[in-house]
């Protein structure tokens, strides 16, 4: 390689370093004008997507989530500051200490703060009991185990499968008999809401709001039951939601 070869490549890396300095300093605060909320406008600059993938994904995570389309963002969660432009001041002692909110042993009570009786019933269970006793010693599921953690959902039966089966099998002998039982019951808890909305967008409930406010009813309860991990007593509901929809299936198919 020339002088002027190498010349050029110290040049090219001094300005590469430069911009990528710049960039990262641009990373450490946000205008005042977008403070609306700091965190949101901070973790979605584009640059992060090379200084920092990682947490890049996290706001991508959110940006799809049940709770960006319903408002919740980022400090609802993590606490910290979103009036702050400033990454330190922003972020405060909130986000990085063993007190966080996220952290695994306040995980459950952070959600539970919008989602009260789910999160009542699971301080019920013995995962719960061995959480506190143990802490992450000898780590049982939280809410995230089965929902996620930004972008929720409702477990599909193979994940069910999947995150019980981690714990519950025959090597271990703990209640081996769990992960197939569980995943049976998700899978019988989304037929009958498919067949309920089935019902609905043919119109066939519109003439029986009695029953629709009946299953309705019935399927807050599942959803709740559901967080005490009682699985016989959610498989006898869950049953009898089945035939209750079943049943109505029928009668309304004769009056057609
Ligand atoms: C001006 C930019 C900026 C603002 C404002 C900001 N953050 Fe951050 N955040 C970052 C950067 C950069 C990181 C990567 C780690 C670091 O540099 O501290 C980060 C990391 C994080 C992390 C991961 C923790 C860690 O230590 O890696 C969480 C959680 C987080 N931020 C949440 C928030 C919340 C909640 C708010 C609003 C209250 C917020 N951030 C506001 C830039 C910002
Ligand atoms: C519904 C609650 C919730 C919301 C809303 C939420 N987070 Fe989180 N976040 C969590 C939980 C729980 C964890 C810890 C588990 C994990 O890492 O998946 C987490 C983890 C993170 C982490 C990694 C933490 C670490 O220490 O490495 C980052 C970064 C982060 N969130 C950023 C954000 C940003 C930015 C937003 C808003 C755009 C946001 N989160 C919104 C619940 C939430
Ligand atoms: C600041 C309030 C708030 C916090 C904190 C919060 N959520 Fe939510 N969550 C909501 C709202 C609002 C909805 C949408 C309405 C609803 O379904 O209740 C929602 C919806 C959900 C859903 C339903 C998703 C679906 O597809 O139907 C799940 C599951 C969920 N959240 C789990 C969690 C978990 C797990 C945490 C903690 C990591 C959490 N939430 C923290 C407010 C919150
Ligand atoms: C990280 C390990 C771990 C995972 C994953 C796990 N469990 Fe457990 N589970 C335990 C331990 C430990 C016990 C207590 C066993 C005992 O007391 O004999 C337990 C007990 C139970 C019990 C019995 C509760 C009681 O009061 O006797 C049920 C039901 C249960 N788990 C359901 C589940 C389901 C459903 C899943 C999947 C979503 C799951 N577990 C995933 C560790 C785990
Ligand atoms: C063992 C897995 C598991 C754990 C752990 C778990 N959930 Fe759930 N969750 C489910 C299942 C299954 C459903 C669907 C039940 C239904 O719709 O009948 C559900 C439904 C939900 C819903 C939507 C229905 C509703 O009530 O609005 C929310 C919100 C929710 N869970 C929050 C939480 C929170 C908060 C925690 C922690 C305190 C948690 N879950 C822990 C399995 C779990």
């Amino acid at each position: 390689m020339g002088f002027k070869g190498r010349f050029l490549n110290v040049y090219f890396f001094i300005t590469f370093i430069t911009f990528f300095f710049v960039a990262v300093y641009a990373l450490n605060t946000v205008s005042a004008e977008d403070v609306a909320n700091s965190c949101i406008a901070c973790h979605s600059k584009p640059g992060f997507r090379i200084t920092n993938k990682k947490i890049y994904n996290y706001f991508l995570d959110w940006e799809l989530s049940v709770h960006a389309r319903e408002g919740v963002t980022c400090a609802d969660c993590h606490r910290g500051n979103p009036d702050r432009t400033d990454k330190e001041e922003a972020h405060g002692k909130d986000i990085k200490q063993l007190l966080s909110p996220v952290e695994y042993e306040q995980i459950s009570l952070m959600c539970g703060r919008c989602h009260k009786a789910n999160a009542e019933n699971y301080k019920k269970t013995r995962h719960y009991k061995i959480l506190i006793k143990t802490g992450r010693l000898h780590p049982t599921p939280t809410c995230i185990n089965c929902h996620g953690s930004i972008n929720t959902s409702i477990p599909k039966p193979d994940t069910l499968t999947n995150i019980c089966s981690h714990c519950h099998n025959a090597v271990t002998e703990n209640h081996p008999e769990i992960p197939s039982l569980a995943s049976y019951l998700v899978e019988r808890l989304s037929f009958i809401n498919s067949y309920y909305s089935h019902l609905k967008s043919k119109g066939l409930l519109e003439k029986s709001p009695d029953f629709s406010k009946a299953v309705d009813n019935e399927l807050l309860g599942l959803a709740q039951l559901w967080h005490t991990l009682e699985l016989d007593k959610i498989q006898e509901k869950t049953l009898n939601i089945r035939s209750m929809m079943l049943k109505k299936g029928k009668e309304l198919r004769q009056a057609e």
